[in-house]
């Protein structure tokens, strides 16, 4: 198990100090069950890194949004990396400070920058011209001045799936450095309301080389300094995020190794650091627990059929991901199956041909690594409930977000007769 904080102890599953079968027992399945114990110490790793130096971490609020462990990163004094004005109203009523938001996205809504002008968010990262000039219109019908942070793609390919990567030239998202360049020329003029305070760059998920990064923030390194030689003058580095965690047996950089190879880059320009990271943070702080509904046994593939399907973690299904899958109590034997869900659709899967130990009906199996975009990407698919999801912290659980019920789903349909 690649889970510090999920082990094996007499033969069955814990997470930290709580037996797995009793968080399923008493809360039922499907169940996201996170370790609170493993985040503090992700974000720490964090902090350690860049000790000394002038920064902000922001969590990226969309890998993992529930409000409870938003206020584990607001009560360590992270900031947070939001992509829309819900995220912010998350942020806000988990107790985090508006002030030390970011936000991406291509789209930003008039009501979602009005809101975050509002609350005073550090930047928008901005990635177009129409984009700033409505931030500009809504920051002077304020009567405010927003601060922005231009979205440089550094045309650097990050290694990584292609419907991950955001760093090429060909993504959608970001300015090039030219066009940048031009839009911060007479930027004062152009958007009084406007002020440029920094350059952000992200390029891809779960990148497990500094390489990239270090290629990205050189690339940008050197743009700031075209930049100063034109008298602008920007604060914040916003590197983005991306870190990559083990899911199989990958050989991820760690944060130390990261922040060593770039942050003397950023430190010889003098500006303040900012990363975005969200699946490093969570990603293995959390395993989806399922309970085996049937095994069926076809003639020459054995099904083994779970309560969880995509609709609660659709990675497998939309990328190819490899989650992997223990047993939450030990088994003598294993078999070769395939683990589904009860879905109407042949990409409901969670692993094909896997060998997991031989369950059977009513036991639980655990998908690992299922912190980061597992519960934020699940839906409703096939009127499926959404599952609950259970905080351990030591010995102590704690629901943090009741299972769904058909009368949640229904409620702004009934309301409409
Ligand atoms: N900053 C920006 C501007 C981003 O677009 C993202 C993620 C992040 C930060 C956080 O990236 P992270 O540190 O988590 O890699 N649903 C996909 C991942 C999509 C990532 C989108 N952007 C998945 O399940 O793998």
């Amino acid at each position: 198990m690649k889970q510090e904080y999920f082990e094996r102890k007499d033969k069955e599953l814990f997470c930290e100090g709580v037996a797995v079968k009793e968080a399923a027992r008493e809360f039922g399945t499907p169940l996201y069950l996170y370790s609170a114990s493993h985040i503090k110490e992700r974000y720490n790793n964090f902090e350690e890194a860049l000790k000394g130096y002038p920064h902000d971490i922001c969590f990226a609020v969309k890998a993992c949004s529930n409000i409870h462990i938003l206020e584990l990163f607001a009560r360590a004094g992270s900031g947070f990396d939001i992509v829309s004005g819900c995220e912010l109203r998350r942020v806000i009523d988990a107790g985090g400070d508006p002030k030390k938001c970011v936000y991406a996205g291509v789209g930003k809504s008039a009501e979602e920058i009005e809101l975050a002008i509002e609350k005073e968010i550090l930047y928008f990262g901005v990635e177009s011209v129409p984009e700033l000039e409505r931030i500009n219109a809504i920051a002077a019908k304020l009567g405010k001045t927003a601060r922005i942070a231009l979205r440089v793609n550094p045309d650097v390919d990050a290694h990584t799936h292609e419907y991950i990567t955001t760093g090429k030239s060909e993504n959608k998202f970001g300015l090039t450095a030219d066009y940048a360049e031009k839009i911060l020329k007479n930027f004062k003029e152009k958007y009084p309301n406007v002020e440029a305070v920094g350059l952000q760059i992200h390029i891809g998920s779960q990148i497990t080389e500094t390489e990239p990064y270090k290629k990205a923030v050189l690339k940008a390194a050197e743009f700031v300094k075209k930049l100063r030689a034109q008298g602008t003058e920007l604060k914040y580095f916003d590197i983005g995020g991306g870190l990559g965690i083990v899911y199989k047996d990958e050989t991820v950089a760690t944060p130390a190794e990261l922040i060593k190879e770039i942050l003397p880059t950023i430190a010889e320009l003098g500006m303040t650091f900012v990363c975005e990271m969200g699946r490093y943070m969570v990603g293995n702080s959390s395993m989806l627990i399922t309970k085996v509904e049937y095994v069926k046994e076809n003639p020459d593939k054995t099904f083994v059929i779970v309560d969880a399907a995509m609709n609660d973690l659709i990675r497998p299904a939309l990328y190819e991901a490899y989650h992997e899958i223990v047993a939450v109590e030990d088994k003598d034997e294993t078999f070769v199956c395939d683990v589904v869900g009860p879905v109407c659709e042949s990409g409901d899967f969670f692993r094909k041909d896997c060998q997991i130990p031989k369950v059977g009906e009513g036991d639980l199996l655990a998908i690992c690594s299922a912190g980061a975009y597992g519960f934020t990407m699940s839906s409703n698919y096939n009127s499926r409930n959404r599952a609950a999801e259970v905080l351990v912290e030591g010995d102590k659980m704690k629901l943090i977000r009741k299972r769904e019920t058909y009368e949640d789903q229904v409620r702004n349909e009934k309301t409409c007769r």
